[in-house]
């Protein structure tokens, strides 16, 4: 898979004068099942987050407050979206190159996750991500 599968998914949004309502519901707004939800908070001004790509792993990535950006690398293309708002969430398929940052105060990162945490589903490695993808 590559980066023109990745793409903003619009979530419902009830508008309320009580405060706005998001839903997201498995089966439906979520190409994958759901195996894990984690999140990124208290991060530092300048951080940079993720630096890796997934073999396997389909993720959705939500700014639930704030906002940071999302690089994304297939290693023929680069695409950065730009996320700050709560109603959307950027899929992001097995196979690509993230990295994460210019994160705002008080930022909140949340990943929808298809699958619980596995180390070896990891290319950490832009260079061995570089062969795997594309081989050589
Ligand atoms: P990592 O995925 O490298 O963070 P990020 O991509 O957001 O920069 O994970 C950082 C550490 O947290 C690493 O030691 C693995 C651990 N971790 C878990 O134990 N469970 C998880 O679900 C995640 C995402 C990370």
């Amino acid at each position: 898979m590559s980066i023109e599968h990745c793409k903003i998914i619009d979530f419902p949004k009830i508008h309320d004068p009580r405060g706005n309502l998001t839903f997201i519901e498995g089966g439906k707004h979520i190409p994958f099942d759901i195996h894990r939800v984690y999140y990124l908070y208290d991060v530092p001004g300048g951080a940079e987050r993720g630096g890796h790509a997934h073999k396997d792993l389909h993720e959705v990535i939500v700014a639930m407050s704030g906002s940071f950006d999302v690089l994304l690398d297939d290693g023929k293309e680069k695409r950065t979206f730009h996320l700050n708002r709560s109603y959307n969430g950027l899929y992001v398929c097995p196979m690509v190159w993230r990295e994460l940052n210019n994160f705002s105060s008080g930022s909140v990162c949340m990943v929808l996750a298809s699958n619980r945490y596995d180390e070896d589903d990891y290319l950490r490695d832009y260079a061995n991500f570089m062969r795997v993808r594309w081989g050589g």
